[in-house]
C-alpha cells in the first residue's frame, strides 16, 4: 500500500540519496523532503527527483513548530536527517547544533506525537558512543560523545527514545558509521581531500593521521535505513557500520593515489581538540534482519573521487565559502597550543 513519507535534511548528502532511493524503491510512495536549505543542504541535491510527481519540496526550518506540524500532517513515515553535522563547525560554533539537534529533535518527536505518525526514523550517529580504543561498540554501550556535535546528536538520541517509552511515539534509531560517496559538503575528509588535492594544495592531516574511522557508502547506509524504516523493531536502535576501518593517513593516500597526486601534498597540522581517536561499531543486530553493506571501499572511494572531479559545477560555487571557514578553523586550533 502507498505510504506518505516525510523526510528531514532530504536536500543534504545522505538525506538526497536516501530519498533517491526510496523514490526508485517504492513505485507508490508519496515522498516530502522538508529542508531548511542552509549551508549544506543544496536544491540541486534533488535534481533527479524534483520533476517526480509523487515528489514534494517543503522549505523550512525543523525548529518551527508550525512548518513541521503542517509537514507532518497525513504522513505516515518520517525519516528525520536534519542536523548541523560537522564537528570543527560545533568547536567553534555550538550554537546551532544545540538548536537544530536537540531543539529541533524535540519539535520533530513532539508533532509525531500529537500527528500519530506510524514509524519514526531518527537519524543518530557512531559518534554519540565516543571513541573506541578497541572493540566495538554495540547499540547498549553507553554514550560518551566528544564533541559539541557528539553531544547535541547524543541528546536528540535520548529524546527519541524517551518519546517512545513515555508517549509510546513508535521511534527507531539508526547509529550509522561515516559515510561517504557523492555530494558530501566539501568540509568532511574525503570530499575536503579531494578538492585539496585536485587544487594541488596540502591535505592538512590533524594529529598524527592515525585516527581510524569505519567507513560506510551513501547508498548501502540508504539501504540499511530503508530496512530499518520498514523492518526494524520500534523502541529499538540499530547501529550501522562500513566494514571498512582505515586510518585517515590511508584514505589521504588513496585520495591522492586516485587523483595521480605526489603523497608530499599530505601535511600534518595541529589535532581537533577532543579528537576521538577510533570509531568501531558491532551491527550483527542489523545484520540479523538481512543487510550486509555491497560497496567494496577501495572502488567506491575511487569511484567518489572522481565524481568529485568531474562534477566541478557542484562544488565550484560553495568551495570559497568552505576555504574561508576552514582557515578560521585552523587558526582557531593553532592559537589554543
Ligand atoms: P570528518 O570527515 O570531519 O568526520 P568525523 O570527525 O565526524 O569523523 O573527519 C574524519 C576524520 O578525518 C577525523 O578523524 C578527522 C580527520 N580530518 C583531518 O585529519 N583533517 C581534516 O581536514 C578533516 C576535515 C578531517
Amino acid at each position: 500500500m502507498g505510504k506518505s513519507v516525510l523526510i528531514t535534511g532530504g536536500a543534504g548528502f545522505i538525506g538526497s540519496h536516501f530519498t533517491e532511493y526510496l523514490i526508485q524503491q517504492y513505485p507508490d510512495y508519496e515522498v516530502r523532503v522538508l529542508d531548511a536549505l542552509t549551508y549544506a543542504g543544496r536544491r540541486e541535491n534533488l535534481a533527479a527527483v524534483e520533476p517526480h510527481p509523487r515528489f514534494t519540496f517543503i522549505h523550512g526550518d525543523v525548529r518551527d513548530r508550525q512548518t513541521v506540524q503542517q509537514a507532518m500532517q497525513g504522513v505516515h513515515y518520517v525519516v528525520h536527517f536534519a542536523a548541523e553535522t560537522h564537528v570543527d563547525r560545533s568547536i567553534l560554533n555550538p550554537d546551532a547544533f544545540i538548536t537544530t539537534d536537540v531543539y529541533g529533535t524535540f519539535i520533530m518527536l513532539e508533532t509525531a506525537r500529537r500527528v500519530g505518525v506510524e514509524r519514526f526514523v531518527h537519524v543518530s550517529t557512531d559518534e554519540v558512543y565516543g571513541s573506541a580504543e578497541q572493540g566495538a561498540f554495540t547499540e547498549q554501550s553507553p554514550l560518551q560523545p566528544s564533541s559539541p556535535y557528539a553531544a547535541s546528536k547524543a541528546g536528540a538520541d535520548l529524546l527519541a527514545q524517551a518519546y517512545y517509552r513515555t508517549y509510546g511515539v513508535p521511534v527507531l534509531i539508526v547509529r550509522p558509521s561515516n559515510t561517504f560517496g557523492p555530494r558530501q559538503y566539501p568540509e568532511k575528509l574525503i570530499p575536503f581531500f579531494t578538492l585539496r588535492a585536485l587544487h594541488d594544495e596540502p591535505l592538512p592531516l590533524y594529529g598524527d593521521g592515525q585516527q581510524r574511522r569505519d567507513w560506510l557508502y551513501v547508498i548501502d547506509h540508504a539501504r540499511a535505513i530503508d530496512l530499518v524504516l520498514h523492518k526494524g523493531q520500534v523502541g529499538e536502535a540499530y547501529n550501522i557500520a562500513g566494514g571498512n576501518e582505515r586510518a585517515n593517513i590511508e584514505v589521504s593516500r588513496l585520495i591522492l593515489h586516485t587523483l595521480g597526486k605526489p603523497e608530499s601534498l599530505i601535511e600534518f597540522v595541529k589535532d581537533r581538540p577532543g579528537h576521538d581517536r577510533r570509531y568501531a561499531l558491532d551491527d550483527s543486530k542489523l545484520r540479523a534482519l538481512g543487510w550486509q553493506p555491497q560497496a567494496d571501499f577501495e572502488t567506491a572511494l575511487r569511484e567518489t573521487v572522481l565524481w568529485y572531479a568531474q562534477h566541478r559545477e557542484w562544488w565550484q560555487p560553495i568551495v570559497q565559502e568552505q576555504l574561508e571557514y576552514r582557515k578560521f578553523v585552523e587558526q582557531w586550533y593553532t592559537q589554543r597550543q
